[in-house]
């Protein structure tokens, strides 16, 4: 049985990423951080939907090491690992706090880069490994009033393609699946109108659903696309492109 980690599972991309992959006959482990609620449900459903698969909850921190080593010691099995966490702050760069930097930074960036330091060993078990974050357009396309943010995805995308050449003969590969604007609780603060002046920048002329970001993540986890490795693939509608 092929085990993958989902990173954010209690998130909308995350549980859409879940109900994709459990589809496909994978044993999942779904982390949550706050929202317990939200993954007991995910769990419960794809475990009345999939009895022969195994659905195990992770709860974790990702801003805490200790937390976080807590949760690695919980994985056995592990062929991938999904990040679909994630947190941006809005406003300017010079008013954006130490602490704040610092929590998109550990979660985003150094808490993923540690524990896949970690698996690399269990990834290469089955010479099948595969590493997909949920990257962003702004890490390649930088934004105002996002600035740490687009960073830490543009960070993303050069750690995959440096890791890539130093895992490829492992049987690994790494991607990064780089949405636009995707429906979702992330983009609930913007008013109707932010919505529409969005829309109208988007030659699709509308936000992705989960399903349209998810596809991607699903299709790298497939045997056939075993010679993709280091990209990030960007799917925006158009946007920013
Ligand atoms: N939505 C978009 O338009 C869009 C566009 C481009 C890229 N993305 C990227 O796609 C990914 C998923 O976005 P989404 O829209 O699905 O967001 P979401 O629904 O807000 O989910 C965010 C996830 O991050 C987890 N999380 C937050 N703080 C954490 C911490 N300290 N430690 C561990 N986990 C933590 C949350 O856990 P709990 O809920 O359990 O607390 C949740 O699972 C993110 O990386 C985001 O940057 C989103």
């Amino acid at each position: 049985m092929k085990w993958a980690l989902i990173v954010g599972s209690s998130g909308d991309i995350g549980s859409e990423v879940a109900h994709d992959l459990a589809a496909q006959g994978w044993s999942l482990y779904l982390h949550y951080f706050r929202n317990r609620e939200k993954n007991d449900k995910l769990c419960a459903s794809l475990q009345q939907t999939y009895p022969k698969q195994d659905f195990i909850q992770l709860q974790c921190d990702l801003t805490s090491k200790k937390n976080l080593d807590e949760m690695i010691e919980q994985l056995f099995g592990l062929d991938a690992v999904i990040f679909a966490q994630g947190t941006t702050c809005y406003g300017l760069f010079h008013d954006l706090k130490f602490a704040e930097l610092d929590t998109m930074l550990s979660m985003q960036l150094t808490a993923p880069l540690y524990l896949l330091q970690r698996v690399e060993k269990k990834l290469a078990q089955n010479h099948f490994g595969r590493i997909v974050f949920i990257g962003s357009v702004y890490g390649g396309a930088g934004s105002a009033m996002e600035v740490g943010y687009s960073t830490i995805k543009g960070a993303l995308s050069s750690f995959a393609a440096a890791y890539s050449k130093e895992v490829g003969s492992l049987g690994i590969t790494i991607n990064v699946v780089a949405p636009g604007a995707v429906d979702t609780q992330m983009n609930s603060l913007f008013s109707k109108q932010e919505k529409e002046q969005v829309n109208e920048a988007i030659p699709l002329g509308r936000f992705a659903s989960t399903s349209e970001i998810s596809y991607w993540v699903r299709t790298i986890m497939n045997e056939r696309a075993s010679y993709l490795t280091g990209e990030t693939l960007y799917v925006t509608g158009g946007w920013l492109k």
